[in-house]
């Protein structure tokens, strides 16, 4: 484990920086060595500091590291800065460590549609890494910022490319049933969630339109050329903890031969981080469920180590028409989130850096 690369985690206290810190525990290429979140926690133990709710494991490894404070030039001892910060903080420290060469792999609702930035779901889209080299060459500096798409456009994306690949994809209407981590530590007030759904999630529906037709699109030139298909989306919130549930229709180019050759191609779908055996891509990244009252966010969050989406309920609605309706779900801060960044660092390490 010695030669391990020098990571940190910046909002390290947060549901998404806790599944960072436990994603990074023993893992085989990066060492978490510094944490950080706001200002007030300086100077104390991550593991007397946090108040640890996710359901995982505390991190020996981190409980002793001492929290510092969040600025830049804290953090020159690492190579790998992994954001988790709220979006009104993170852009200015993002571009700083950037310019101090650090591979800065970000959640971060900033940046995400900067051409030169890739905005990646790897599986969907590995090949944008190479916007890298157009984004040092634009900006004059030697880091990268990586960027982590939203959670619900993460899983809707995964589950949409292999049928986009297959047969060709026109509209999307998606209707998202998210979970409350999806907002934060303090986001959702109990009152307000409890024994209710709330129709509304601010900017999440054009966040999932614009960002699935980047991640869907091509790498051509230096430059995404964007997918052009139609997003609608309708995001609610509803009383779960972990896990968003998406209820998908399709409108393909091509009518599948029926339901069972969808969920082959589903599962027998493999990309570059497989190929690659990065340690943090799941075996499969669509797991299909075939019973009818699957995918559930409590049962299946946590497929593939939470990496995989399962998907069930598929139909071809409409006779003789390219409609596919079906059901996806994934985990929103492993897949849409942490774990998300973690194969980032990862994919970025073998393909760029080649070394690994
Ligand atoms: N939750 C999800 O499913 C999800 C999915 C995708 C993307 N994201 C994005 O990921 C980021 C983190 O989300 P989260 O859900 O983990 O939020 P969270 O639970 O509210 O955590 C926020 C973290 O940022 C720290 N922080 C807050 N204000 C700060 C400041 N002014 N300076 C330094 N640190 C500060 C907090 O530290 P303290 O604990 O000390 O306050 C905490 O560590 C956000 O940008 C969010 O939009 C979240």
């Amino acid at each position: 484990m010695g030669d391990r690369v020098p990571v940190a985690v910046l909002g390290a206290t947060g549901l998404v920086g806790q599944r960072f810190v436990s994603l990074l525990e023993r893992h085989p290429w990066f060492e978490l060595r510094a944490v950080a979140a706001s200002e007030a926690r300086a100077g104390k133990r991550y593991g007397e500091t946090v108040e640890w709710v996710i359901d995982a494991p505390f991190p020996g490894e981190a409980a002793g590291l001492v929290m510092r404070r969040p600025r830049p030039e804290e953090f020159r001892d690492v190579e790998v800065v992994f954001v988790a910060l709220p979006k009104e903080v993170a852009g200015p420290i993002e571009l700083e460590l950037a310019r101090m060469g650090k591979i800065v792999v970000s959640n971060a609702n900033v940046f995400r549609m900067e051409p030169d930035v890739p905005l990646l779901n790897p599986e969907a889209n590995w090949e944008h890494i190479r916007l890298v080299e157009e984004q040092r060459r634009r900006r004059g500096w030697r880091g990268a910022i990586l960027k982590v798409p939203n959670c619900t456009t993460a899983v809707l994306t995964l589950s949409l490319k292999p049928l986009l690949d297959a047969y060709g994809l026109r509209r999307v209407f998606m209707t998202s049933m998210q979970a409350i981590s999806g907002a934060g530590f303090r986001g959702v007030p109990g009152y307000a969630i409890v024994d209710n759904i709330l129709p509304f999630i601010r900017g999440e529906e054009e966040k999932v339109a614009r960002e699935s037709r980047k991640i869907l699109g091509r790498l051509e030139g230096g430059e995404v050329k964007p997918l052009e298909v139609d997003v609608v989306a309708t995001t609610t919130r509803v009383p779960v903890l972990d896990g968003h549930l998406e209820s998908v229709v399709a409108f393909l180019e091509k009518r599948p031969g029926g339901v069972e050759e969808v969920y082959r191609v589903w599962e027998e779908w493999r990309s570059r981080p497989q190929e690659l055996g990065l340690p943090t891509a799941p075996e499969a990244p669509v797991v299909v469920r075939r019973e009818p009252d699957r995918p559930q966010p409590r049962l299946d969050r946590m497929a593939g180590r939470g990496m995989s989406v399962s998907v069930g309920r598929a139909a071809l609605p409409l006779e003789g028409e390219p409609v596919l309706r079906y059901l996806v779900l994934g985990h929103n801060t492993v897949r849409g989130a942490a774990g998300t960044g973690v194969l980032i660092a990862e994919l970025y390490y073998k393909v760029v850096e080649q070394v690994f």
